[in-house]
């Protein structure tokens, strides 16, 4: 039991200092300085449906926190794509997660880097990239993509950490719903849901 628990704090230990380290070299990639608490990994994983059986896709796993609130959610790891675009998180990710579909690769240029799904829709995106760095019309035309390729009605869920959200409030093809503030992390997140409107 002692052991079990000393495991995870040396775990999330580890996490931390190589999120930091890479905080250090490419800020405005990695957008805080720390992981996404276990608190915030398991909230936004509860808006997936896991036994949709379809996939879903973690944009920016970084040190894994999120990726292990999915998988601890119910989604089998042969369902989970992880689009990862800084290298050096990606040997540790493939080697940690074996049956998990880890992808080195660009978030904004998604055609370049998904498999193809066969027809399949996603059942939910979970999004850690820090979009407040990138400019509004990237965000968009992410948006826009992440839709064409979700089950109708399915939310992408998205942390950030400012209070408004990244994606305009009143626009008009998807909804901008706020979940959460998140205080049990570092920097306080805000959680925000998207999804599309039915008709557009
Ligand atoms: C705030 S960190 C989140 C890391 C981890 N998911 C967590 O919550 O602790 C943002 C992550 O997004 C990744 N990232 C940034 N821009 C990206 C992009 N365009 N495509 C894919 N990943 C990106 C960074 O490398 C980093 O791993």
């Amino acid at each position: 039991m002692h052991t079990q628990f000393a495991k995870k704090v040396v775990e999330r230990f580890d996490e931390e200092i190589r999120f930091f380290k890479t905080w250090v070299d490419q800020p405005k990639a990695m957008g805080a300085v720390l992981p996404t608490s276990m608190a915030t990994a398991k909230r936004m994983a509860s808006l997936i449906t896991p036994e949709s059986g379809n996939p879903v896709l973690e944009l920016g796993p970084g040190t894994a926190g999120i990726t292990k609130a999915i998988l601890a959610r119910g989604v089998k790891p042969e369902n989970l794509i992880c689009v990862e675009d800084t290298a050096s998180f990606v040997p540790q990710l493939k080697t940690d997660f074996p049956g998990v579909n880890v992808l080195h690769g660009d978030a904004f240029a998604l055609d370049d880097v998904l498999p193809d799904l066969q027809g399949r829709k996603l059942d939910a995106v979970i999004s850690a990239i820090p979009l407040l760095n990138f400019p509004l019309e990237m965000r968009l035309e992410l948006l826009d993509d992440l839709f064409e390729r979700l089950n109708p009605g399915h939310p992408v869920v998205q942390i950030s950490y400012g209070p408004q959200s990244p994606i305009p409030p009143n626009w008009n093809t998807y909804s901008v719903e706020p979940l959460d503030w998140m205080v049990r992390n570092f920097p306080p997140a805000r959680l925000w849901v998207h999804r599309r409107i039915m008709g557009t």
